[in-house]
Order: C-alpha cells, then sequence, then structure tokens
C-alpha cells in the first residue's frame, strides 16, 4: 500500500547491513512511498555485498562511511545532496555496536577502550552526522531525523551491558540537537524505542531469545516488527509530524506501560 507519503524527499539511509535490518525496511518503505535516498554504512559491512541489492531495488547509490568519522560524514553528506540533486528531508541512523556485548565482557569487567566505542559508533555517531549536516547546511527546513533506541535507556536489562548508556546518551542527544535544529532549520530530531528485533545486532544480546518472548508476553500488542518499526519510520518522516520533536517514542506494543498480562501470567505457570 503507497500513498507517495514521501514523494520529493531526498535523504541518507544509514544501517542497513542485511534483509532482517531495521534499516532495510525502512529503505524498502521509502521507496514504496516516493522518497529517495543513498545508502550507507561502515566499508567492512559493505564487504558482505548484501546491500547492493537493496540498491539495485531501490535505485539507490551506495556510500561507504564510517559513522564516527568526521572526515567520511563530510564526503558522504556532499555526494549525498549532489547525487540526490538537493538537501536533504529525512535521516535515519540505525547504528548500533558495542565490543564489549560482542566479547561476552561481563558488566563489572569491561574493556574501557570498546566503552568508547560503543559510545563511539552507538550515540556520538548520531551527534557527528547532525554537526556535518548543519555544517553542510545540508537539510531543508522541516526535515526529520531519526535515530533507533532501545527501553534500556531507561531500565536495566542484563545482558545489554554499555548499550544502555550509549542509548540514554543517543536520546539525549535528540533532544539537545533537536532543540538546536529546531531553532536554525524546523528540523526536528526524535529517537523511536523499538521492540526487540531479530537483527543481526538484535540477536548479538546474549538471552535474545528469551528476552524477545518475555516483552511479547508482556506487549498488549505484542512485539512490533522491523516492517511496524519501518511504518512509523514514515509517517515521522512525513509532513502529518512535523511539530513532533525532542521525542523519544515509545514503539513497543505497550511494554513500556505494561505491569503483567495475562499472557506472561499463563507462561509464567
Ligand atoms: N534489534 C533490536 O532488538 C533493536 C531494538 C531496539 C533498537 N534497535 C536499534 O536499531 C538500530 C539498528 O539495528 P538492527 O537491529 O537493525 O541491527 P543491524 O545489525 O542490522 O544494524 C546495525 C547497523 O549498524 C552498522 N554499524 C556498526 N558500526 C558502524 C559504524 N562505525 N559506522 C556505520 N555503521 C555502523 C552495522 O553495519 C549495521 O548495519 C540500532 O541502533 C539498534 O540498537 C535494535
Amino acid at each position: 500500500m503507497s500513498n507517495q507519503l514521501l514523494k520529493g524527499k531526498r535523504g541518507i539511509i544509514f544501517g542497513a547491513l542485511d534483509e532482517n535490518s531495521i534499516a532495510w525496511k525502512v529503505a524498502q518503505k521509502v521507496h514504496e512511498e516516493g522518497g529517495i535516498f543513498t545508502l550507507t554504512n561502515a566499508p567492512i559491512a559493505l564487504r558482505m555485498g548484501e546491500i547492493n541489492k537493496l540498491a539495485e531495488a531501490t535505485g539507490s547509490k551506495v556510500l561507504p562511511a564510517d559513522a564516527t568519522s568526521l572526515e567520511e560524514l563530510q564526503k558522504l553528506f556532499e555526494e549525498s545532496t549532489q547525487i540526490l540533486g538537493g538537501k536533504l528531508d529525512f535521516i535515519l541512523h540505525s547504528i548500533g555496536m558495542s565490543p564489549n556485548v560482542r566479547k561476552s565482557k561481563s558488566y563489572g569487567d569491561l574493556n574501557y577502550d570498546f566503552y568508547l566505542k560503543t559510545l563511539d559508533i552507538s550515540a556520538l555517531s548520531f551527534h557527528k552526522i547532525m554537526h556535518i549536516a548543519e555544517k553542510t547546511d545540508s537539510m531543508n527546513e522541516w526535515g526529520s531525523i531519526l535515530a533507533l533506541s532501545y527501553i534500556a535507556a531507561q531500565r536495566t536489562f542484563s545482558h545489554y551491558s554499555d548499550m544502555a548508556e550509549a542509548k540514554a546518551a543517543l536520546e539525549s542527544i535528540a533532544r539537545s540537537y533537536g532543540a538546536r535544529f529546531a531553532h536554525l532549520k524546523k528540523v526536528r530530531v526524535n529517537t523511536i524505542s523499538q521492540s526487540p528485533t531479530r537483527t543481526t545486532a538484535g540477536k548479538g544480546i546474549a538471552g535474545f531469545d528469551a528476552f524477545y518472548d518475555f516483552a511479547d508476553k508482556l506487549s498488549p500488542l505484542g512485539n512490533a516488527s522491523a516492517d511496524d518499526c519501518a511504518n512509523y519510520c514514515i509517517a515521522m518522516f512525513s509532513d502529518f509530524t512535523r511539530m513532533v520533536t525532542m521525542q523519544n517514542l515509545m514503539h513497543d506494543g505497550g511494554f513500556s506501560h505494561s505491569g503483567i498480562t495475562d499472557a506472561l501470567i499463563e507462561k509464567m505457570n
């Protein structure tokens, strides 16, 4: 079902790794809704080559950029506005990685170099992207910038480790840069806090299947899928949400406001 909600809009989509990635689904739906975009990911992720299928299906160009590198981001923004033929209306930050999680470090025994990498890749990159968007004057007025977050920013989830701090920082950056960008260019900045989703990043968290199942049972609507999340991103990129900014938007089937549900009681019994 397409309503061409994004017709005439241009953007950059960060973080499509394979067909399970949330960013992959967002790219497909933005294309369906008439938007055009460049796809980007870290050079090492592009080596898998999967993204070329998405690029072909959506008529997009793939541009490499490590989202922690200001130089690479600068090049990405300059090339993107040139390729797309004008300034941008939307940006999706769908990036997360923790070397501590990857190496199964316990929270009391984190490697601090890894910790800084987690924060740089998963949170500061959001600031860097907006910093470069601002300095290159790449955004159109009333543009929309989104990043994906998780409720571990507000509550502890065992095994989410230093990603919890990264998500808390990410949400804070959305508020602070949201205030600045609103003032500068009427650009809105939000985070979407998504249900557990079976992706490479999601499945990398120890015990993922258990907390996926738990969240599903505790959410009156069940877990939101990557497709549902992509639909929400379309709404947030469209002109129907122009006054929504500096928010962390829960997209979790009701999980964040549930105490217990019949489904969970049944499971526990
Ligand atoms: N999967 C879940 O359960 C879940 C839940 C809530 C929020 N999220 C968030 O959604 C976002 C997307 O993750 P996903 O679940 O689609 O997994 P994914 O593994 O498909 O996507 C993560 C992406 O980050 C990219 N990335 C890592 N380091 C990078 C760097 N230095 N520069 C540029 N890109 C880099 C990876 O290449 C990958 O494409 C992340 O922010 C994640 O934390 C995921």
